[in-house]
């Protein structure tokens, strides 16, 4: 009878975690990196990446730059074509569901470079990350390398410049959490 009890109980616990971390790619949205990394102390990551060109990828695409580039492309309105938001927002091939919380106005914002948040945006995973006692990898964060660039920085991009350095476009971007 104990061992009954045992493996319901076994099977209770299992049921209430849910899936693994590994499988959750649920996107969080930028505001909720923005409750913890807009501070100084930690590093203002919000406003340094608010200031940047990332912050203003999908806006652009309106501009007067991003309408004249659509024209050149033979695309018709570039705010709701594939063709352009595949690269100026953020988890465009993600399904709808794990996206409801991305606007695609904040265009590509953390979670493009970093991943989805859901498995790793609570205090006590990030802490763990930075200690090194939990792998980013196992709850949805990148190691970010130049292939997470040029998933969207491609040479062969139509009608874009297609010069990108990684060690200088690093340098563009950065937002260091300040030395402990
Ligand atoms: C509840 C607060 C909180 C939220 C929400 C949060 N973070 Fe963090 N994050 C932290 C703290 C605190 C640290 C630093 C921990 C330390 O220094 O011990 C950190 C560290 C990090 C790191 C460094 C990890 C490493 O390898 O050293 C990255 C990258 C990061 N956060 C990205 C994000 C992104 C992207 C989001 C949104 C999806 C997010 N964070 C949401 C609190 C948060
Ligand atoms: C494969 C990814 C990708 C696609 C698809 C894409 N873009 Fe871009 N776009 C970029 C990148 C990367 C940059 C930044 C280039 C740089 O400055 O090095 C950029 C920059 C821009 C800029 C601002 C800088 C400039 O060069 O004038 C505009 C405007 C723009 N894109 C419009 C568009 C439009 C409109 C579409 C759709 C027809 C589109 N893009 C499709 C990746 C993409
Ligand atoms: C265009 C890609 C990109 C975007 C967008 C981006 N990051 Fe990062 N982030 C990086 C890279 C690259 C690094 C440095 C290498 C690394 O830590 O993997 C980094 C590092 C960090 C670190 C760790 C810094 C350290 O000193 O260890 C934090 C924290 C962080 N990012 C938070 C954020 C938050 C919060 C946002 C959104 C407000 C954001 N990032 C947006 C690419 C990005
Ligand atoms: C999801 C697609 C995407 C990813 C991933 C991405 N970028 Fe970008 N990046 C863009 C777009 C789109 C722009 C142009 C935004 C605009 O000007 O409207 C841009 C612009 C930039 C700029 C400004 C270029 C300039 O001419 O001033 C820098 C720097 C940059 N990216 C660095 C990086 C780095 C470094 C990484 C990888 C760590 C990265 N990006 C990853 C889409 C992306």
């Amino acid at each position: 009878m104990k061992l009954m009890r045992l493996l319901i109980l076994v099977a209770l616990v299992s049921l209430l975690a849910g899936p693994a971390f590994a499988e959750d790619y649920t996107y969080t949205g930028v505001k909720k990196c923005k409750t913890c990394h807009k501070p100084a102390k930690i590093g203002g990551q919000y406003g340094i990446w608010l200031e940047g060109a990332h912050a203003r990828a999908f806006t652009d695409l309106t501009s007067e730059a991003g309408l004249a580039k659509a024209k050149e492309l033979g695309v018709e309105n570039p705010a709701e074509a594939d063709a352009c938001l595949s690269c100026h927002t953020t988890g465009h091939a993600a399904p709808a569901e794990a996206k409801v919380k991305v606007l695609p106005a904040s265009g590509v914002s953390c979670e493009a470079c970093h991943g989805a948040g859901k498995g790793y945006y609570k205090k006590k995973t990030m802490v763990a990350i930075t200690a090194g006692t939990v792998d980013g990898a196992t709850v949805g964060m990148n190691k970010i390398t130049e292939e997470t660039c040029l998933a969207c920085h491609k040479a062969d991009n139509p009608g874009h410049k297609g010069t990108f350095d990684y060690e200088e476009f690093l340098k563009k971007i950065a937002h260091p959490m300040p030395a402990k």
